[in-house]
């Protein structure tokens, strides 16, 4: 691959960036300075920029926190999506959000642009976890536990075993935690108005072993650590 790739997937800049960096005369390969953006290096070179050694990253994986309005999208002509918000370094790397949360949804999304990893988690046989937080308007029956853990009745299908767990009661509204293992259109909102219930906020707080970081603020977002990154090879 050409010099300014290889550094495009160490996060240092978008093309035009990196191409500036590598004619400042600031990067190595091997103990060689090389000006040249189209020089040929391959994921195993020694790279270094201000002699401090670069590693290739095949594939980049992101934890956002998505506002509300914004659309799991790559592009849309007329609404805001997940790629908008990231910088420009990231946004020509083929990055693409791992499954869809409603537009009013909020929470953790994964971008990424392993489409391996992203089939394998979306794939229902690996039965990767999701949990979501959401403020429900309406009764709950008393049973309610009992009925996602048997498995929720839709209309056209019937949902695998899910947790509910009650966090609070208050006045109008009910605040839960649930957890389950597929990611059906709309499916915690069906779940719930199932049951005659109203799903008025939904946030989604995990996918996996991923925890959404609480200092992420909405419309932020990080690189996966190396203990997230973890998680991306088990699935793999
Ligand atoms: N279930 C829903 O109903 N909406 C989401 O965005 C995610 C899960």
């Amino acid at each position: 691959m050409r010099l300014d790739k290889f550094l495009c997937s160490c996060g240092l800049g978008t093309r035009t960036e990196v191409k500036k960096i590598i004619k400042s005369k600031r990067v190595k390969v091997d103990d060689v300075i090389i000006d040249k953006s189209e020089f040929k290096v391959d994921e195993n070179s020694n790279v270094f920029l201000d002699n401090k050694p670069l590693t290739y990253n095949q594939y980049t994986y992101i934890m956002l926190n998505k506002p509300a309005g914004c659309l799991s999208a790559t592009k849309d002509n007329h609404k805001q999506t997940v790629i908008d918000l990231l910088e420009n370094k990231y946004k020509n790397i083929g990055l693409f959000p791992v499954g869809r949360l409603d537009k009013d949804t909020v929470g953790l999304v994964l971008l990424t642009n392993d489409g391996d990893f992203a089939h394998n988690t979306l794939s229902p046989k690996k039965h990767v976890s999701k949990t979501y937080i959401a403020h429900i308007s309406g009764n709950l029956p008393p049973d309610a536990k009992q009925i996602f853990n048997k498995g929720v009745t839709l209309k056209d299908f019937t949902c695998k075993s899910a947790e509910l767990i009650i966090k609070e009661v208050h006045q109008n509204y009910t605040v839960v935690q649930v957890t389950i293992v597929e990611g059906k259109y709309h499916q915690i909102k069906r779940m719930f108005l199932s049951l005659g219930c109203k799903v008025e906020y939904l946030k989604r707080i995990s996918f996996g072993d991923i925890t959404l970081d609480l200092n992420l603020k909405e419309g932020e977002y990080r690189l996966l650590n190396e203990k997230e990154l973890s998680f991306v090879k088990t699935v793999r």
